[in-house]
């Protein structure tokens, strides 16, 4: 048996196999609220074979959104509408997951096909919320944290926990990458508090740490919590990968069971050097030196990489994302290439090769 196809234990759930569904918004929410697309864009991931299937960012709050069209988990209408897609997806084999996030300074956007730009108050944009008032690119200047807010959006991460335990999913994961508003906190480049927030490495990590606790308090002992980082900024003098290294043994501490390794996001203007796997070599180190699991991403897109990647210990899991929006059946057609007995779909045995 490949190790791609091997069985995932994580406290109680076990997926069939170590191939996960990437978190990708869609930007076709209303108010929040999945519909139909959601339904069949997540389901048809489920039906493809992948062992995780992971929805979207869902902001905690609406001023988290990163477009109009994100989707939202700060009430039960929400939570409501994504209970059929999380039962749906279980129903199909994959375990059902969805990351939380509060996009910080990047919210209020135009969704990337419609340009993807700032959205100024009267074009139904909102402001913004920061470690530091310091703007991302050329977006609005965000407000800086104060007290109040820190509280607020620690008790909108731990309320979107619970409602996306009622809705069903059984793994959840925190936002801590992508220049959003908990790596906004981590990095040097956006956090410029001077209070117990800001400052050296101990004081940045405090309020993201202090969100995965009070979501650790909510999120049940028996089901997996994952936090995905940017294990690097990729600018010098921002957020390294000796400081991930750290983070992840904080997570650890705290009850985290797997840091996703992504990379980049603070700025829009950092030198990026893309190509096949780029970033897994993070989730190589991290694993290693947390001891903590690992999931792999980044331009992963052949089943032989995949495997390479977790029978070399680089990584426990592989999360992909554009190539599953190619190819949603990519883990079927994974299994057929290593000869597993991956099960089909019933309706569409006849297809099977
Ligand atoms: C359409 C799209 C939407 C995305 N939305 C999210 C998201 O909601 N949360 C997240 O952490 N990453 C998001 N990403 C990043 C992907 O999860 C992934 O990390 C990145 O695309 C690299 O993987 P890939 O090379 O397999 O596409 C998105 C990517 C795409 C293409």
């Amino acid at each position: 048996m490949t190790r791609l196809f091997s069985p995932w234990h994580m406290r109680s759930v076990v997926a069939k196999n170590r191939i996960v569904v990437s978190p990708m918004c869609q930007y076709m929410a209303v108010d929040g609220v999945a519909g139909e697309w959601h339904h069949v864009h997540l389901g048809s991931r489920a039906v493809g074979g992948s062992g995780i299937v992971m929805a979207e960012a869902s902001a905690v709050s609406p001023e988290g959104r990163i477009s109009p069209g994100d989707l939202g988990l700060w009430n039960d209408r929400q939570a409501d509408a994504l209970r059929p897609i999380a039962a749906f997806v279980k129903s199909q084999g994959a375990i059902p997951g969805i990351q939380i996030a509060h996009a910080g300074r990047k919210a209020s956007t135009a969704p990337p096909f419609h340009g993807g730009r700032f959205l100024e108050s009267h074009e139904g944009g909102w402001s913004t919320l920061a470690p530091s008032a310091i703007p991302f690119g050329d977006y609005g200047i965000p407000e800086e944290m104060g007290e109040p807010h820190i509280l607020g959006v620690k008790e909108a991460f731990s309320g979107a926990a619970r409602r996306a335990l009622s809705a069903g999913f059984e793994l959840l994961e925190l936002h801590l990458a992508h220049g959003y508003l908990l790596h906004s906190f981590l990095s040097p480049l956006s956090n410029r508090r001077t209070d117990r927030y800001g400052g050296t490495l101990e004081n940045r990590m405090r309020f993201p740490l202090a969100v995965v606790e009070a979501v650790r308090g909510v999120w049940p002992e028996s089901l997996p919590l994952w936090v995905r980082i940017s294990a690097v900024d990729w600018v010098e003098g921002g957020w390294d990968l000796d400081s991930s290294v750290i983070l992840a043994r904080e997570l650890g501490k705290r009850g985290v069971d797997v840091v996703d390794c992504s990379s980049g996001g603070i700025v829009p203007d950092a030198k990026i050097p893309l190509g096949p796997g780029y970033q897994t070599s993070f989730s190589a180190t991290i694993r290693k030196e947390s001891g903590l699991p690992t999931v792999a991403v980044g331009m992963i897109t052949d089943p032989s990489q995949a495997e390479h990647i977790l029978v070399t210990g680089q990584a426990d899991g592989v999360a992909l994302a554009r190539e599953m929006l190619r190819d949603p059946y990519w883990p079927l057609h994974a299994a057929s290439r290593f000869g597993e007995t991956s099960s089909w779909p019933l309706p569409y045995g006849r297809a099977r090769s």
